[in-house]
């Protein structure tokens, strides 16, 4: 069974074809960094009407080069994303799965990220701990099977995606800032500064990044009073992803702990970060899985793979779905909900 993937949430256009019995056929992603970098971030309007541009372009490439006319579902990303942005993927879907008169599955996209690794050679089994961080999120959850989800911790403020962007601006680096910050930080000192390492402390596997942004936004402006900003900026990039992965690893192995699981999975854009990927792969005595870098940050292949192991929430096209948001540990296992 061949399933389209199409991924509109936000500021990347993904499209892929995965085969049940072949795997992956043929992707294509399209990226508007360079639309919104000028703004500084994204603009959910831009984003709309770009993904409206190359949407089906980037779907007749992909069925192109995988040989197939059409595939026999298709899967999109219905939510938590940016309304237009996902109308967009879900307008698409709707409209071919008439005109294909193949069933549509509407796909969580963080549950895409989760399982993302699914892609891979040697997938994780079930269960598993997920580390799932991302731009917009930052989530520890149990997953005891497919749509078998418990929430052990989300982040109480700032997304640590979010945290990385926001400090990144802070240092006067671009749009999307993390990919730079991390870049940045590894020709700086990462003992410079001793930032916070948010709730480490406290019980529970909540996370809180607001009081380390705080923290690294004081050490920039006494830089900047003292007019030697430029010679720590590495220092300081280096110092905050240091913090910030100490309490990602150390948060995540202590949850992973406290429910009995030997397996983490790692996914969401964050999870393309070097220094998490390496730490938590030394510290956890278990296994650790993670994504190729390509399929940490938002993609179609994810949705696809995600599409294919829901097929049995497939429906005959009947609403376009697009929430904004969009609770994780609301989604049941496939075939249990209308
Ligand atoms: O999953 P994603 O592509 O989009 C959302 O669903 O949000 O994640 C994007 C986030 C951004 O905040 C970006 O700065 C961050 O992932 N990110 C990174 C790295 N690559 C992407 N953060 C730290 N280190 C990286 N190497
Ligand atoms: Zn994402």
């Amino acid at each position: 069974m061949n399933v389209l993937g199409i991924e509109t949430s936000c500021d990347e256009t993904g499209v892929a074809l995965y085969s049940t019995e072949r795997g992956l056929l043929a992707e294509a992603l399209h990226s508007q960094i360079d639309l919104h970098a000028v703004y500084g971030g994204v603009v959910p309007e831009i984003a709309s009407r770009d993904h409206i541009r190359c949407l089906l372009p980037l779907i007749r490439q992909v069925l192109a080069e995988a040989e197939v006319e059409r595939p026999d579902a298709i899967a999109y990303t219905a939510g938590p994303g940016l309304v237009g942005a996902l109308m967009v993927g879900g307008g698409m879907a709707a409209g071919l799965g008439l005109a294909w008169n193949c069933p549509v599955v509407a796909v969580h996209h963080m549950e895409g990220h989760l399982l993302a690794p699914m892609l891979e050679d040697e997938p994780p089994a079930f269960p598993f701990l997920a580390l799932l961080v991302s731009g917009g999120h930052s989530m520890l959850i149990a997953v005891r099977a497919l749509g078998d989800y418990e929430l052990l911790g989300t982040t109480l403020d700032d997304a640590v995606g979010e945290a990385f962007d926001k400090t990144a601006k802070l240092l006067g680096l671009g749009y999307p800032g993390g990919p730079a910050l991390a870049a940045l930080a590894e020709t700086g000192d990462e003992r410079a500064f001793d930032f916070p390492r948010p709730m480490l402390n406290r019980p529970g596997h909540d996370f809180s990044f607001s009081g380390l942004k705080t923290a690294v936004m004081i050490e920039v402006r006494k830089a900047a009073e003292r007019g030697d900003i430029e010679t720590c900026r590495a220092d300081i990039a280096a110092s905050f992803q240091r913090a910030a992965v100490d309490t990602l690893v150390r948060k995540a192995i202590r949850a992973a702990n406290s429910v009995g699981l030997e397996r983490i999975v790692v996914a969401g854009g964050v999870g393309a970060n070097k220094l998490l990927r390496q730490e938590i792969a030394d510290q956890f005595p278990g296994r650790v899985f993670y994504p190729r870098m390509a399929y940490c940050t938002d993609n179609g292949a994810m949705i696809a793979i995600a599409g294919a192991l829901r097929l049995a929430d497939a429906t005959p096209i009947s609403e376009i779905r697009a929430q904004a948001r969009w609770p994780l540990d609301s989604l049941a296992v496939p075939g249990t909900r209308d």
